[in-house]
């Protein structure tokens, strides 16, 4: 391969250097290009674009695969933790034991709220949507810790990070609790992270919440399954927002919102108002499939389609098995389960989505699960960012520490050429 293309721009020859991946993945750097030529690259979505360099995640979407940094997502199935793959990706590599127990500590010692900030969740009305609150309750820790404001030191940052991994479990529980008019549930030092925020969500004074092994096992898988994705929505999102030199909270706020909209993590949410509006009888699974096809309905099939898988989405393979024997394991029959996969096989032989190479995503399969649990529709995009979270974080710190240059896309302008003021009495 070259390490060099030469395009010919209005007749000059000019040299372009070529970047190569780990996994020989080229790249034309155009960072130039401007100043050689005065053209500059068209690509809206981006999926052209190569936005930076990064040794955190990679994804091979035409094979189906998907590694942290460098390990593949399906040796996750069994034994890992959600808090070990957390420190994978944030510090990039997997941790000894003395790292582990230390942050396991740091979660443990940082998943309380200061109790003013309690005080913020009753200003919420009752409906509020639980992402507008996550992201405004994680950007309001930077008024509670703003001695984040940079990439800091090494322990400095291991605190944050530890801070934030720790505090969303409880941001998201207490909004829960608060919209349902329950008491918040103070963290239990005593469990681990995920049995500890399903404690938060659904203990009651009258009650404990005992987390049984099996629903700890594939919220854990859930969690890292999500963990990250290098260049997304929303962790572009949060490495565009960091590379201002804001501070990681406002940041992976900003992240929380990118997520939330129903092309990217909202389209969880999505996927159970379509399976449960079909159960329901309003329309067939024939009938969904039929719009979703019709250039005429803005539906879509849901759950369905990414722009970097072209085969299949491994994350989609593994979730579909654990909503399998999850709800084998609590014998629950769930209709939505059913109607799942009857979606699924119609789409898979279907000659629009083969074509198109639609394939169930990520979103496909996880609310199935996260139903069996007990976590409310509201709650499904939330638990993403939970997941979401050590992928944002790894990221800022990677874009913090690799650049100090703010990114600013350039446009093409398309509007009216230059025009004169009118005054209003003549218009
Ligand atoms: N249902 C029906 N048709 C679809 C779907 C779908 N779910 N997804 C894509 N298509 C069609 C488009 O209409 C388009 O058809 P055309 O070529 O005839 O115009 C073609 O497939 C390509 O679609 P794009 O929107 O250009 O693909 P893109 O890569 O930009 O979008 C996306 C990817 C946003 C995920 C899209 O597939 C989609 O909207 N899926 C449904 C929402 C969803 O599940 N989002 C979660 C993604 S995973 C995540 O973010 C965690």
């Amino acid at each position: 391969m070259n390490n060099v293309v030469r395009i010919t721009v209005d007749g000059k020859v000019i040299e372009l250097p070529v970047i190569v991946g780990t996994e020989a993945e080229h790249g034309i750097d155009i960072s130039r290009l401007r100043d050689q030529t005065g053209y500059i690259t068209y690509d809206p979505g981006y999926g052209n674009t190569g936005s930076c360099s990064s040794d955190i995640t990679y994804i091979d979407g035409e094979k189906g695969i998907l590694r942290y940094r460098g390990i593949p997502i399906e040796q996750f199935e069994q034994s890992p933790n959600f808090v070990e793959v957390s420190w994978l990706l944030i510090f990039g590599t997997l941790p000894t034991a003395a790292e582990y127990d230390r942050f396991s500590q740091l979660l443990t010692n940082n998943a309380m709220l200061d109790e003013a900030m309690k005080l913020h969740f009753e200003g919420f009305p009752k409906q509020a949507p639980p992402m507008a609150i996550l992201s405004a309750m994680i950007n309001t820790l930077s008024c509670f810790h703003p001695e984040l404001q940079g990439p800091e030191s090494d322990d400095g940052f291991e605190l944050a990070a530890a801070r934030l991994t720790s505090k969303i479990r409880t941001i998201a529980a207490f909004a829960y609790r608060s919209s349902i008019g329950a008491p918040y549930n103070y963290s239990d030092p005593n469990q681990p992270y995920v049995s500890n925020f399903l404690h938060m969500m659904f203990s009651n004074p009258y009650a404990q919440y005992e987390c049984d092994e099996e629903v700890r096992k594939a919220f854990n898988l859930l969690l890292i399954l999500h963990a990250d994705h290098e260049q997304n929505c929303s962790t572009s999102t949060v490495r565009m927002v960091g590379s201002s030199g804001a501070n990681m909270y406002a940041s992976c706020a900003a992240g929380v919102c990118a997520l939330w909209g129903p092309l990217h993590g909202g389209a969880n949410v999505a996927v159970l108002d379509m399976l449960d509006q079909i159960h329901k009888g309003g329309l067939s699974a024939a009938d969904y499939v039929k719009l979703a096809k019709d250039k005429n309905s803005d539906v879509r099939l849901m759950g369905f389609g990414h722009r970097v898988y072209k085969n299949f989405d491994p994350r989609a393979n593994m979730l579909q098995k654990v909503a399998e024997k999850l709800l084998t394991y609590l014998g629950k029959d769930d209709p939505l389960l059913k109607i799942a996969r009857e979606l699924e096989e119609m789409a898979l032989s279907d000659p629009y989505f083969v074509e198109r190479k639609l394939y169930p995503n990520v979103d496909f399969y996880s609310g199935i699960i996260l139903r069996a649990i007990g976590i409310p529709t509201s709650m499904f995009t939330v638990i993403f960012a939970i997941g979401r979270m050590p992928g944002w974080i790894a990221h800022w710190r990677e874009q913090s520490l690799m650049s100090s240059k703010i990114s600013r896309p350039r446009q093409i302008y398309t509007g009216p050429p230059v025009t004169d003021y009118v005054a209003k009495s003549e218009r």
